[in-house]
């Protein structure tokens, strides 16, 4: 019988420390985030220093809170990946250096993990079935990507941003009317009060690239012009505008592919009016529309376990040179 895999993952490259265990890719046995959502709020958005020193405070408990949950100890594990890049370069390195100590004092192999990769991977712990290839909008605090996932080593990015992510204009809007870090969350929560009856400009270019800071720009400047606005009606109004501006885009890419199968991945994918779109999207062309389980569509190490067990199935191995590269590409 074939032996099972115990990846070990872990995941530092922003604000969340988390760590986790999971089976052959695919079954989550923990899943442990330590959020410093509530430090970082204070000073309206992730500050790079106090996050690394968070970050080193709290892996090791982390680590043997994950292993708890799991039932298992050290000599379990088979795999330890870890999130190299991209993030903020002080908050990496203590991952990637406490999984270097790691698969030293233990003997496993490590495996570095790109962060986009994890997020991609998300899909693959909440549907247990789904295999590439297929088309990922990748929607977060840092990137927004339309990838044609072509094996789970194997990218091809079709459309980025040129400028901010959605998941960035979110949280500058939100911290422009007012609402706490991260605003993502709170936009959702409010935009259901309103109806998008405020009209945005939308930005489209020739290719599958995004633009998402004409629309903030537009909000700032409306919101300073006239502050009595209906703040409901504007996040309605927001959200409308990006996800007119994702599901086009990716409609395109469905047509370019040829495709039956779209995911959705990253913080931005947790949103409830975006899911919504992508529902009727995949009811309009008939196809299936794939997003991970919110807690899975932010920052997590269940993700980076599952990315990186592919890494390790097809021979991506790393070794002690491994170091924190802040703006990694996909490919
Ligand atoms: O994937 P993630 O945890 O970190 C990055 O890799 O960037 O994404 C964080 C982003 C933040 O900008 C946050 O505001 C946004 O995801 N976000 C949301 C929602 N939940 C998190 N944006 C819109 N609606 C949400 N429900
Ligand atoms: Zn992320």
């Amino acid at each position: 019988m074939k032996k099972d895999i115990i990846t070990l993952g872990i995941e530092t490259s922003c604000d969340e420390t988390s760590v986790s265990v999971v089976k052959n890719g695919r079954e989550v046995l923990s899943n442990v985030i330590n959020s410093q959502i509530d430090i970082h709020k204070q000073f309206g958005g992730v500050v790079p220093e106090i996050a690394s020193r968070n970050h080193t405070e709290a892996i090791s408990t982390v680590t043997k809170e994950a292993l708890n949950q799991a039932n298992i100890t050290f000599k379990d594990i088979d795999v330890i990946a870890c999130t190299y890049g991209p993030g903020l370069v002080g908050a990496l390195l203590v991952g990637v250096a406490y999984a270097k100590a790691l698969s030293y004092a233990i003997n496993k192999p490590l495996v570095g993990v790109n962060h986009i990769q994890g997020h991609i991977a998300a899909n693959y712990i909440t549907y247990q079935k789904l295999e590439p290839p297929f088309l990922c909008l990748i929607i977060s605090g840092g990137h927004t990507h339309l990838v044609h996932i072509k094996g789970y080593t194997e990218f091809e990015i079709l459309g980025k941003t040129r400028d901010d992510a959605v998941g960035e204009a979110f949280d500058k809007v939100a911290r422009v009317i007012g609402l706490e870090y991260p605003g993502g969350p709170k936009i959702d929560k409010l935009a259901k009060e309103g109806t998008p009856c405020i009209e945005l400009p939308h930005t489209y270019f020739d290719n599958l690239d995004f633009s998402f800071s004409g629309i903030k720009t537009s909000i700032l400047n409306l919101y300073h012009k006239n502050p009595d606005i209906n703040k409901a009606d504007l996040c309605a109004s927001f959200e409308k505008t990006v996800s007119d501006m994702l599901v086009t885009n990716t409609k395109k890419a469905i047509k370019n592919l040829n495709t039956n199968k779209v995911a959705l991945a990253g913080g931005v994918s947790a949103n409830t009016y975006i899911r919504e779109k992508f529902k009727e999207l995949g009811l309009e062309e008939n196809i299936e529309i794939y997003y991970p389980d919110k807690v899975l569509c932010t920052d997590n190490a269940a993700m980076i376990a599952s990315a990186g067990y592919y890494n390790y199935i097809e021979g991506n191995i790393s070794d002690f040179t491994l170091n924190a590269i802040a703006n990694l590409k996909l490919n």
